[in-house]
């Protein structure tokens, strides 16, 4: 099953055609972050014009590269939640459009259910269940992931998401946005050891992240040194500062992994291309002889590939959604946004409600 997928969640528009939730046929990423570097974030509106810009060359790119028509694929599928809510609904309500238009199902997906998913199209063994952790700009989460479908969120921040505090610590330190990969950089000169930082703790449960004072704790280190005049060394306090985050990150996972028992652990998102964690989880997963699932680079960050690897499960699971679909700018991953295709009491298969007509054998 051919699935074209379409992610505008944030500031990169992206479309892919995925073949059954594993096989990559053409992916087109156009991301926006020379223009939002200017404002030292991004700027939603801006987002949403660029996206409502781009996304009609973006799509059709996607096609040719897979070298098929709208005719040929077999869905379409939309990452309608989270993110910045223009931003989403440019990319569900042309998604929409083209549905209705081609007359193929619509397949909303969570783009957080989607980065894990990144690891299906690295990993052609990976399969649930495994323990995910979720690492971006707007999210950090210790995901069970039970099936496919089926997701318990065991922590998540309580503040600031881990590329969040990334990107905030390398501004004060003076780099460009988004500064995760430039502290990163930067780490991989410095002594973690010079700057003693706080290890960030959450009262009352084992798995949370909090990293709002350790950005503090970078912002005002910074400043103090400032107005005494002392020069600090950007290399040791990136790598201080990463070295801490990449710790916190992997002792929550390795408890959640040995309370749980399992035996495969997973990473997802953008701050999953960061060398330090990256080498942090290879460490800890050796020590426990447990399966370590990373997605390479190219697939770390927003793309519509991991967008089109999770519909399929979604389509295997739920009915596809009619033309009323809407975009949220927040919703749990546990959440679906339609109902199952069989009734979890009477175990009949229920009638999608469109895009019957093309249901393939499940
Ligand atoms: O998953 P993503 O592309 O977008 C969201 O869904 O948020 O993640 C973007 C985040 C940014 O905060 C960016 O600085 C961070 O991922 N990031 C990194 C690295 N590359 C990207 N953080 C640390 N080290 C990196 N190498
Ligand atoms: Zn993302």
């Amino acid at each position: 099953m051919k699935i074209l997928a379409i992610e505008s969640s944030c500031d990169e528009t992206a479309a892919a055609v995925v073949e059954d939730g594993r096989r990559v046929c053409s992916s087109v990423v156009n991301s926006q972050i020379q223009e939002h570097r200017k404002y030292g974030g991004v700027v939603p509106e801006i987002a949403s014009r660029r996206h409502t810009e781009n996304i009609v060359q973006v799509v059709e790119q996607a096609l040719q590269d897979a070298d098929c028509s709208l005719q040929q694929v077999d869905a379409v599928a939309v990452t309608a939640a989270p993110g910045l809510i223009g931003a989403l609904l440019v990319g569900t309500n042309y998604a929409k459009g083209l549905a209705l238009a081609a007359g193929k199902p619509l397949i909303p997906v969570h783009h957080i259910r989607g980065h894990i998913a990144a690891n299906y199209l690295a990993h052609p063994d990976l399969k649930p269940p495994f323990l995910c952790l979720v690492a971006s700009g707007g999210h950090t989460q210790i995901v069970q992931v039970e099936d496919y479908t089926r997701f318990t969120v065991l922590g998540r921040t309580r503040d600031d998401a881990a590329g969040e505090a990334f990107d905030k610590s390398a501004r004060a330190m003076g780099f460009p946005y988004p500064g995760g990969k430039y502290v990163d950089e930067a780490a991989r000169r410095g002594d973690p050891t010079r700057y003693r930082l706080p290890h960030p703790k959450v009262e009352g449960s084992d798995y949370d992240f909090s990293f709002s004072g350790l950005k503090t704790a970078v912002i005002n280190l910074l400043h103090n040194a400032a107005q005494k005049g002392e020069a600090v060394v950007i290399d040791d306090l990136a790598a201080g500062f990463q070295q801490t985050v990449c710790q916190v990150l992997t002792d929550h996972l390795e408890r959640a992994a040995i309370q749980l028992g399992v035996p495969a652990v997973a990473a997802a998102g953008g701050v999953c291309a960061n060398s330090g964690l990256r080498a942090s989880l290879e460490g800890m997963c050796a020590r426990h002889g447990w399966g370590l699932y990373l997605p390479p680079l190219s697939l770390c960050g927003d793309n519509g590939a991991m967008i089109g690897a999770q519909a399929y499960y979604e389509w295997l699971a739920y009915q596809p959604a009619g033309m009323d679909l809407n975009a949220a700018a927040s919703m749990e991953m546990e959440e679906a946004f339609t109902p199952p295709r069989q009734s979890p009491l009477t175990g009949i298969v229920q009638v999608a409600q469109s895009g019957a007509e093309n249901l393939p054998k499940v």
